[in-house]
């Protein structure tokens, strides 16, 4: 593949920030990428370049300079030698010098470019890379925001309904369930990802409203992300103003799990309470996909930041059993493969994610279709960039007819 042009520039996300767009020309043939941002990021995250005033055009810059000058004209064989290319000439560990922002978008929209070029889907493309088995991701979508996404009004930042099987039969149970939902609540504010963000006065208060609806379904069930860093100070978690040790928290963990129909919990403690995870996983982990009762999946995010390193150490110590993928955590599509490889090979499953902070690229539904992903967390029902990755999902369906 050769590229012929490279075009950056600074979009709005979801919460109106800045973030990079790149659009990258080969033969006739053009494709963009733009990338998402977290709010509630793991301190061990590829590093996203910003602006004193929170812009990206630093990151723009090097795109539109450093990264053209380099890549535009060249032959490449592979996308991994694309990738390879751009992480050696950030040269630092953390891609801190170019910016993971600027390099994930180059490299997103080759990935985009190349599946073009060849005429083939997107999904199909990542799949043939990354050598996995392409399948519908069970949806993961975020029915009620709390957290930093919601000023903290409800404790844990994602109360999420996940529905198994093929998106046209899981999406309209997602539609009724959020509706229904939206109807109980009132008139609740939407929070970040585009989910209810009410308030309650109790930690059981959101499971009782919302395992109703749940029952009403088959192959429905309850996931949480906890995003325990962000209530976790000084040996103490913090939940609606009351103190809790890493052992009354995982009996909270325990008792919710028996009581309700949960699913997978994301990051229960903070990204690194290692030992606290292996305990957990332990306890009500099982690594299978039939889940027993009270057992349930213990996902790393802000733990395992999408690193391969990170994922293979979590695996040695059996801290969890499932992994967030998030490409913007490592910074290019080619670490993102090499992830869900060391995912795969601990036998765990990969659920992709969306980021709090989004764009109207989808390529993390073709992404999740791809590498078989276990789930997509892609967000609630009521903000439009969140439904475009559910309706490119619909899509991929009738491609893979
Ligand atoms: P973030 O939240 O994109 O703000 O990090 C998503 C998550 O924690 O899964
Ligand atoms: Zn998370």
């Amino acid at each position: 593949m050769r590229i012929d042009a490279l075009t950056a520039r600074s979009i709005p996300d979801t919460r109106g920030r800045p973030t990079i767009e790149v659009t990258l020309q080969g033969s006739t043939l053009k494709a963009t990428a733009s990338v998402p941002s977290g709010k509630s990021t793991g301190s061990h995250e590829a590093f996203e370049l910003r602006d004193e005033d929170g812009g990206v055009q630093t990151a723009v810059a090097h795109a539109n300079g450093e990264i053209a000058q380099t890549i535009v004209g060249r032959q490449f064989d592979t996308l991994d030698e694309l990738d390879t290319l751009l992480i050696e000439l950030d040269g630092t560990p953390n891609k801190s010098r170019l910016g993971a922002n600027a390099i994930l978008a180059v490299s997103i929209a080759a990935q985009r470019l190349a599946a073009q070029l060849e005429g083939i889907p997107l999904w199909r493309a990542i799949a043939t890379r990354a050598g996995t088995t392409p399948s519908a991701p069970r949806l993961y979508v975020n029915v009620m925001n709390g957290g930093v996404h919601a000023d903290f009004r409800l404790p844990f930042q994602e109360y999420i309904l996940v529905v198994e099987g093929a998106t046209s039969e899981a999406l309209p149970i997602a539609r009724e369930v959020f509706a229904k939902l939206g109807e109980k609540l009132g008139n609740a504010p939407m929070g970040d990802e585009g989910g209810y963000a009410p308030t309650f006065a109790t930690l059981e208060e959101p499971f009782d409203l919302l395992a109703p609806l749940v029952a009403e379904h088959s192959h429905t069930s309850i996931a949480i992300d906890a995003a325990a860093s962000e209530f976790y100070k000084d040996g103490v978690y913090t939940l609606l103003s009351k103190a809790y040790s890493p052992d009354e928290l995982t009996t909270v963990y325990r008792e919710l799990t028996e009581r309700f129909p949960i699913h997978s919990i994301e990051d229960p403690f903070s990204e690194d309470a290692a030992r606290d995870f292996t305990r957990l996983t332990a306890a009500i982990g099982n690594p299978s996909t039939s889940l027993g009762a009270g057992k349930v999946l213990i996902v790393g995010d802000d733990l395992t930041v999408t690193n391969p390193s990170r994922i293979a150490s979590a695996a040695n110590t059996k801290e969890i059993n499932a992994v967030l993928i998030k490409p913007n955590q490592i910074g290019s599509v080619k670490e993102a493969i090499e992830a869900v490889r060391a995912t795969y090979a601990a036998g765990f499953v990969a659920i992709a994610s969306h980021r709090s902070g989004e764009t109207d690229d989808t390529f993390i539904a073709d992404f999740a279709y791809g590498i078989g992903a276990h789930g997509i967390k892609a967000g609630g029902l009521g903000q439009k960039e969140r439904l475009e990755k559910y309706e490119r999902l619909l899509e991929i369906e009738q491609e893979a007819r």
